[in-house]
């Protein structure tokens, strides 16, 4: 991690954490008077003598004397150094901390010279398009389209020449091998080299566009064919390389920044140059994926922005099924999420084209909740008088209100959905519980693992996060003895990997969970409890080492026991040839002892071995 972070963006942090707010996110705090007051959560006690004062943007506890700054409260509550505060605040405000070192410092010198190629390309791209006279035809294009010299020079679009070879000399030149050429994917490699060179330009004869990560650094492009004939893909994009990563990218989103804190709304649209023309027309919290389904990972970055997502799709049936599927992963993020309706065959480029910006304003603020607009969309296509249609209807809505993740959020979409549809809300809650019971059940079969619930994590895998945490050297006996996969609660499993990433990179523990958290921050309220743990007196007779033998063996007791049942299942299976059974029988037969040997290390280790190689 960078050693110092500029002032001003730790004054911008500081700016946009509210410390009320912050800390009311933790606990309850009561106004009084001018500040705000609550029982320290740093010391026990039974009156509140912890103060926070807005103005001053401070806490006090008069008990203990702990206070400090909104940074201070972070580190005293998250128990992490200060840097690791910083980011955790930054993130939730959307402030982007330029922090590569460490164990990326190997990787950031070839990650270095991609961005410093995409930065270069992008110049030569834009200049060919300003003044190559081949780019003609790119000019005119652009210019018919209502794409004008402000758009052209802001988003510095570009031109790639009609050519198999133009970047290829160009990284000659700069003297670029073609094999990074090929990891930035702008140089393709043939199999069936014809001429002197296998390598050729990915980009042909297109109108390009650069793509940004949330710095404003050039990681891709997109470029657009001039060529109305079908055969030719409308748009070819850059693969995925080590800096574009399409999961994680938002179009537009380093311009988007500002307006999306500011509105905590973001425009979703479905492409670049409508996100263009949004931004030309003053509606500068479009974003858009690039071409790609939106996925978690998006819906976590927006979450970091914005409560609200609006997204402008497409009306035909295929856009109103994607505006419905993308809805949800939003939803599940818990954004609340409004769909807006353009006219047929428009799209937000065309529409403000032709009709401005006002009306494109109004068809925002006409938007409707994705539960109302899923509501309407039934009543489309089901009759809701007919017994049969109401049934589909509520089915529809019932697979889409199980994704809200808060039941506040879930109770204003069944009250909402309710009221359209007139009937009682309370009949779309039974229906909801009861979906929800057999959807229970189904998780609860074992075959079934992806949708299992979370369960609360089993005693042995929390203690066993715990003792690795605490003594992360021994994480390297999982190589050996512990495949992660047999830790079965996800939250654990996640935790102990954290803590072999964060020994093998030499990063701190927390940084490392931070990065690999999701939107609801369950790995880290996770490690929060796991770190907050007392270490519990071992006794002088037992090591660390020792304990997480015991642990391991613990786990695999169980791995091999559950497989013995499994196995026994089988025996009852009426239908089971003779050999099969002989064979079922002799493995129950060597389990047995074998889950008697997981006491004592020293066999264990035998028997884990001879596991391990089976796998
Ligand atoms: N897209 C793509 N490859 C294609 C077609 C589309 O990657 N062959 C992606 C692009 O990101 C595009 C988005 O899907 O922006 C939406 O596609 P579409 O609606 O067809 O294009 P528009 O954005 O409307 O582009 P244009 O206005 O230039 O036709
Ligand atoms: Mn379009």
């Amino acid at each position: 991690m960078a050693g110092l972070i500029a002032k001003e963006v730790l004054e911008e942090i500081r700016l946009r954490n509210d410390i009320a707010d912050v800390i009311g996110r933790y606990f309850q705090i009561q106004k009084a008077g001018a500040t705000f007051k609550a029982l320290c959560p740093f010391h026990k006690e039974k009156t509140p003598s912890f103060t926070v004062n807005p103005q001053r943007q401070i806490f006090h506890c008069f008990g203990c004397g702990a206070g400090g700054d909104v940074f201070k409260f972070i580190m005293q509550i998250e128990n992490v150094d200060f840097m690791t505060a910083v980011r955790m605040l930054a993130e939730k405000t959307g402030v982007v901390l330029e922090l590569e070192s460490g164990p990326d410092a190997l990787k950031s010198g070839e990650k270095n010279q991609l961005f410093k190629i995409h930065s270069e390309v992008t110049d030569f791209f834009h200049n060919n398009l300003l003044q190559a006279p081949e780019a003609r035809v790119a000019r005119e294009y652009l210019a018919r389209r209502g794409i004008d010299q402000d758009i052209i020079r802001e988003f510095q679009f570009g031109f790639a020449l009609n050519s198999w070879d133009r970047i290829l000399i160009w990284s000659r030149a700069q003297k670029y091998p073609p094999e990074l050429m090929e990891k930035a994917g702008l140089l393709i490699k043939s199999d069936r080299p014809s001429s002197a060179s296998p390598w050729y330009d990915r980009f042909r004869d297109r109108v390009m566009i650069p793509i940004r990560d949330e710095q404003g650094r050039v990681i891709a492009f997109t470029g657009r064919t001039l060529s109305t004939d079908a055969q030719t893909a409308k748009y070819v994009n850059s693969p995925e390389t080590p800096l574009f990563r399409k999961s994680h990218i938002l179009f537009a989103l380093d311009r988007a920044r500002n307006a999306l804190v500011e509105s905590r709304e973001a425009i979703i649209c479905e492409g670049q140059i409508d996100v263009i023309r949004c931004h030309a027309a003053g509606f500068k919290a479009a974003v858009a994926s690039q071409g790609t389904a939106f996925t978690e990972d998006h819906a976590r970055i927006l979450r970091r922005y914005v409560d609200t997502i609006v997204l402008v799709f497409d009306p035909d049936h295929a856009g109103q099924e994607a505006a419905i599927r993308t809805a949800g992963i939003f939803v599940q993020a818990g954004l609340a999420v409004r769909i807006a309706r353009l006219p047929p065959g428009t799209d937000p480029d065309s529409f403000i084209l032709k009709n401005g910006a006002e009306p494109f304003a109004q068809i925002l603020k006409a938007a409707r909740s994705a539960i109302e607009f899923l509501v309407d969309l039934n009543l489309e296509r089901e009759d809701p008088h007919s017994e049969v249609g109401l049934r589909r209807i509520e089915k529809n809505l019932i697979e889409f209100l199980k994704l809200a993740p808060s039941a506040v959020q879930r109770d204003l979409m069944i009250e909402s959905a309710g009221r359209r549809l007139q009937i009682h809300p309370d009949d779309l809650r039974r229906d909801l519980k009861d979906a929800e019971r057999t959807f229970q059940r189904r998780a609860e079969s074992p075959s079934d693992s992806k949708l299992q619930p979370a369960l609360p994590s089993l005693p042995e895998e929390m203690e066993l996060a715990f003792y690795l945490a605490a003594h992360p050297e021994l994480a390297e006996m999982l190589d050996a003895h512990l495949p992660l996969h047999l830790i079965q609660d996800t939250q654990a499993r996640r935790f102990i990997e954290a803590v072999r990433i964060s020994r093998q990179e030499q990063q701190p523990l927390m940084s490392v969970i931070l990065e690999r958290d999701d939107v609801d921050r369950t790995l880290g309220r996770f490690a929060a409890d796991v770190l907050s743990r007392p270490i519990k007196s071992t006794g002088e007779e037992t090591s660390p080492q020792e304990i997480v033998e015991g642990l391991l063996m613990a786990i695999w007791r169980r791995e091999l026991k559950r497989r013995r049942t499994k196995l026994e299942q089988t025996l009852l299976k009426a239908d089971l040839d003779p050999d099969s059974r002989h064979e079922v029988e002799t493995e129950i037969h060597r389990l047995t002892p074998e889950i008697k040997q997981l006491t004592h290390w020293q066999s264990a280790v035998k028997t884990i071995a001879a596991h391990r190689a089976e796998e």
